[in-house]
């Protein structure tokens, strides 16, 4: 018989506490909420009221049912008031020794029988358990943010907790309606631990002024379907929390530098910069606690204005290449109107690609989203070549051959002889320095990286590489194609990664990582990713999607680049991918594909 839980305590009621006084309460449990003064308690209340309120008014919760759920809280100052209550979740900030003072209270104030919760994100529980004299009934229940909202629930059991209590929670979990994985007591358990490095190195990344805010989070949201950017998760989570998260996890973690805190978030902190509750953080919100981006004085101009900074005129574009990305991008410009010169390395080889794009967009006719006459138009704006000499007249060249320097370095610098003056010469590379292919040529100021994402034609993103030498005009010009492609473009640097694959495939790494040292399992880290954090694909899903040798392919520049000892590829990626089990692709990755 699993413990009946009728009243639980939750203690701090900011941005965790009270989205988790929300689940209980929602969910028929009486809760009472404890604050540490009058003025926090109300703070608390209000958003509890908010968050229930738009709930009534997003119709999601009747206002009876709102009503009834407001008569289960009962608000409270000081931890006293928990003598009666069979569960506490404790939520105040991540201070050990404020964690520690406040059980060894609880361990004083509650019954005997009640079972002591911390939702810490990095602390050890086992830290925190040691300082009451029920250890054993000390537990781990890690909710994430916004609670209400996210699915899972990581509980962490240390080595004293009984099996028992473990049980218990995992069947209030249930009732609770959430998911669980049950894991032991390690910084940052599944989800942070794969979370906040990405998180701090996308800090690093706009502190370095590789890209700006807009950018980082619109690469990482549309390249790879996540809900939000790092930075404007960084708000939501609130800066002195990730603070005190990284840097518990780079002490408990085995001092990766990648947890070291970058240091303005730090200043952003002591400045009182804390995210959404403070109103401030990355971004500027409405007032404290909303959820309502703002203008402010690193908002970029109306992407018009901006555009019109010197862009040049480009009327005929040629494509360069027969594969998957050159078929997409004469498909994506033929579309938005452009006129465009596909060549390729000989006549069959235009016939198919010339085949796939007809397919392509035959299959935009099927499923409404192009009229018969669109269709014709654009595929009457494409001629198919075999001559590099036929781009002598474009005003931009995109480059989507082969992966390897020496050919785009050759094909650059016949361009370099043959294209007209002013023309733009972009490359689509998604590894290798764009600088080495702009000094093939004469013009390097007129060589830009494009990185389209497949498939182009619905992939939304555009990362535009400016190399140390890439000029203000060719930078414009890019933009203002991009913006007529209907793509989002996004500036950045020419380092290796840019902006998604630098922050997406450490992160798929430390996955791969986390799996080898077998803390928890392949399903149970995808789950925690998708459930904690929304994420479109587990890590593992994304991995065989993507094609291990691909994948370990971008690690290996990642890691030769930057030589961060973190970003090492996992010996188990190496392994599968010397043994052919490379994804979907070879029918095995990380999961079997032959047998669904
Ligand atoms: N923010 C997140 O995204 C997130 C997600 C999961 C877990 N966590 C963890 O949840 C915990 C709380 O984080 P948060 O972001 O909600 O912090 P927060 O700063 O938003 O809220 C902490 C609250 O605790 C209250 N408090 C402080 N001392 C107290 C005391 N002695 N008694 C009662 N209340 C006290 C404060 O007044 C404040 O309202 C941390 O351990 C954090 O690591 C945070």
């Amino acid at each position: 018989m699993a413990r009946e839980f009728t009243r639980v305590g939750v203690v701090g009621l900011g941005t965790m506490g009270a989205g988790i006084v929300e689940v209980f309460a929602r969910n028929g449990v009486d809760v009472t909420a404890v604050e540490i003064s009058d003025v926090a308690l109300e703070r608390g209340r209000a958003t509890l009221t908010g968050s229930t309120d738009r709930a009534v008014a997003k119709g999601k919760l009747a206002e009876a049912e709102r009503d009834a759920l407001m008569a289960r809280v009962d608000f409270r100052v000081g931890l006293d008031a928990l003598h009666d209550v069979d569960l506490v979740i404790e939520a105040v900030p991540e201070h050990l020794d404020l964690k520690q003072r406040i059980f060894a209270e609880l361990d004083r104030v509650c019954k005997p029988e009640a079972i002591l919760a911390t939702n810490t994100s990095s602390l050890s529980v086992t830290e925190i358990s040691v300082a009451t004299t029920r250890p054993n009934q000390v537990i781990g229940i890690h909710f994430f943010n916004p609670a209400p909202v996210m699915k899972l629930v990581e509980v962490v059991r240390t080595v004293v907790t009984s099996a028992d209590v473990v049980a218990d929670v995992e069947a209030l979990c249930e009732r609770l309606g959430k998911v669980d994985v049950t894991i032991s007591d390690r910084a940052g358990f599944i989800a942070n631990a794969l979370l906040f490095g990405y998180l701090n190195h996308a800090v690093g990344m706009f502190e370095a002024r590789y890209a700006t805010r807009e950018d980082i989070d619109a690469a990482m949201k549309l390249g790879c379907g996540l809900p939000m950017g790092p930075l404007a998760l960084m708000d939501l989570i609130g800066l002195d929390t990730a603070y005190e998260i990284l840097d518990t996890m780079y002490r408990r973690g085995g001092r990766d530098r990648r947890h070291a805190p970058a240091p303005l978030l730090k200043q952003m902190v002591t400045a009182g910069l804390l995210g959404r509750k403070s109103g401030r953080g990355f971004y500027t919100y409405e007032r404290p606690g909303s959820p309502k981006v703002v203008p402010d004085e690193y908002t970029p101009l109306a992407a018009d204005a901006a555009l019109a900074d010197g862009a040049r005129a480009i009327a005929k574009v040629g494509v360069v290449g027969s594969g998957t990305m050159a078929t997409g991008i004469i498909e994506v410009f033929a579309k938005a109107g452009y006129e465009v010169i596909s060549v390729t390395r000989g006549a069959e080889k235009s016939a198919k690609v010339c085949e796939a794009v007809k397919t392509s967009l035959n299959k935009g006719v099927v499923r409404g989203k192009l009229s018969e006459t669109d269709r014709d138009d654009a595929l009457g704006r494409i001629t198919w070549s075999a001559t590099l000499e036929h781009l002598a007249d474009v005003d931009l060249v995109v480059e989507a051959v082969i992966e390897e320097l020496s050919v785009k370095k050759a094909l650059f610098a016949s361009l370099d002889e043959i294209c007209k003056p002013g023309v733009v010469l972009a490359t689509t590379t998604s590894s290798l320095p764009v600088i080495d292919v702009a000094m093939a040529t004469q013009r390097p100021a007129d060589v830009v990286g494009l990185h389209f994402f497949n498939p182009a034609p619905i992939m939304p993103l555009v990362e535009i590489v400016q190399t140390i030498r890439t000029s203000a005009e060719t930078s414009a010009t890019a933009r203002a194609v991009c913006a007529k492609l209907g793509k989002t473009g996004v500036v950045c640097g020419d380092r290796s990664g840019f902006i998604v694959n630098a922050l997406l495939f450490p992160y798929l790494n430390d996955a791969v990582k986390m799996l080898e040292a077998s803390y928890s399992t392949a399903d149970d880290i995808d789950y925690a990713m998708k459930l904690g954090c929304g994420y479109p694909m587990g890590p593992f899903e994304l991995l065989d999607v993507v094609g291990l040798d691909v994948s370990l392919a971008i690690q290996r520049e990642l890691y030769l680049e930057l030589r961060e000892p973190g970003f090492a590829p996992a010996p188990l990626l190496e392994h599968l991918v010397t043994a052919g089990y490379l994804g979907r692709k070879s029918g095995r990755g990380f999961r079997d594909h032959t047998r669904r």
